[in-house]
């Protein structure tokens, strides 16, 4: 199926022997190492450790970070590539490897210092260890630029005080970039950016959020007491803080579209499947029109979901402006994951209700597209500001 498998085809995307690679090897590990399990991790909120560690073997963890810093020096399009896979199979995964991807690596490789790249990125990239991205608190979701973790500063260190929430990696990530607040005066002019490890004196790790879907991701809110963090943790300049997780969720937001666009793309592919296998009235479901039409629709909108990543992707690799394209794709991407998901669902009957045709999974695993990286509402604002800029 032309649709199924990025054929993206007819047109030019410029798409290289190595993007083939990529796809197929993403694919082999999704179906092998991902699939056996899913359902068990998902039940039992399960950390898939073995798994994260593999896809750091594979590369599939700092895949966009340069050589010399041990990563695979691809683009973002290798990486929506790897990410689309990976998400048809396992959202949890894929929000862990999307995380430390294009939100730590990026990150740090973009704005850290030659100290920080060489001491933390080299091991990230590899992953040796996984990183967090810490913005959201318990008052400060959407509203990112109302932070009340605070880092004051104490000469030589700053002095990390607060709580962060929701936070993705949380217990299993062994480095942690935290937005806190330095000059409450300078409101979000006077948010820094600090690279905090696991372990420090005053830094424990809170409750595990028991969620709807990606649940064998862990999520955490995370409690710092007078966490004295290093002034060359700091990453770019005073005050840079708000700027750099703004910057950095910018990327951000390709990788979640990329992860709702593999969610969409593998429930349509099991309920195209499941069509062609499950009769009734004596002919195919698929036979049916009333069936045909659902995936004819599924399969036009995620379509249309795939340019709109791809096109963020490939502005990105150009360096070219990709706020607002990031942001259409992670829209659209994320509102057609719920609806191809419930359709799959409904394709699959009494059967999409069970965990074993994996469709639920995947229904409850879209919801969070639409809310984590910046909500559907959020987006719709950072797409408007740009019509006027
Ligand atoms: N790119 C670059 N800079 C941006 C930006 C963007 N998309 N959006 C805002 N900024 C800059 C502005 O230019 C401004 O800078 P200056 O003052 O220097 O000009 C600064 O940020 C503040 O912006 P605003 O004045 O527009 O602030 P606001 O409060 O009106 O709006 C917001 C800010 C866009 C709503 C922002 O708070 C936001 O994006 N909120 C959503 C937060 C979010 O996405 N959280 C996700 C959490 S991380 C996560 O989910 C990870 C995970 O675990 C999976």
């Amino acid at each position: 199926m032309a649709s199924s498998t990025l054929e993206l085809t007819g047109l030019n995307f410029n798409l290289t022997e190595e993007h083939l690679a990529v796809q197929e090897a993403a694919r082999d590990f999704a179906q092998n190492d991902l699939l056996p399990g899913v359902i068990e991790r998902d039940s039992e909120a399960k950390f898939p450790a073995e798994q994260v560690k593999k896809m750091g073997e594979l590369g599939f963890l700092g895949m966009m970070v340069a050589p010399e810093y041990g990563g695979g020096g691809m683009d973002t399009v290798s990486y929506v590539i790897a990410m689309e896979e990976i998400s048809k199979v396992d959202a949890s995964c894929s929000v862990i490897m999307s995380v430390n991807n294009s939100l730590v690596c990026w990150g740090l490789e973009t704005y850290g210092s030659e100290e920080q790249k060489q001491k933390y990125l080299t091991r990230l990239a590899s992953g040796e260890i996984i990183g967090a991205f810490c913005l959201s608190e318990p008052e400060a979701g959407s509203d990112a630029t109302s932070q009340t973790t605070t880092a004051f500063d104490q000469g030589d260190h700053y002095l990390l005080n607060g709580t962060k929430n929701w936070i993705t990696n949380g217990n299993s990530s062994g480095v942690c970039l935290v937005m806190a607040q330095t000059d409450v005066e300078k409101k979000h002019k006077g948010i820094n950016c600090l690279i905090v490890e696991k372990g420090q004196p005053g830094f424990v790790v809170g409750k595990k959020e028991d969620k709807m879907g990606i649940r064998a991701s862990d999520t955490h809110s995370l409690m710092f007491t007078d966490v004295k963090v290093p002034k060359e943790n700091r990453i770019g300049p005073e005050g840079f803080g708000f700027k750099f997780a703004m910057s950095t969720l910018n990327g951000g937001r390709i990788g979640i579209a990329a992860q709702a666009l593999g969610i969409a793309a593998g429930a349509y592919e099991l309920a195209l499947k499941y069509s062609q296998e499950r009769k009734s009235f004596g002919r195919r479901i698929f036979d049916h029109q009333a069936i045909q039409f659902k995936l004819a629709e599924m399969a036009t909108r995620i379509e249309a979901a795939r340019l709109l990543v791809y096109k963020a992707a490939r502005l990105k690799d150009e360096g070219k402006d990709y706020v607002q394209a990031a942001a259409m794709a992670k829209l659209y991407a994320s509102d057609v994951a719920m609806w191809a998901t419930t359709e799959a669902v409904q394709v699959h009957g009494g059967y999409g209700y069970v965990k074993e045709f994996h469709v639920e999974r995947l229904m409850r695993d879209a919801k969070i597209t639409q809310i984590y990286e910046g909500t559907s509402e959020i987006q719709k604002l950072v797409i408007a500001r740009e019509l006027v800029k």
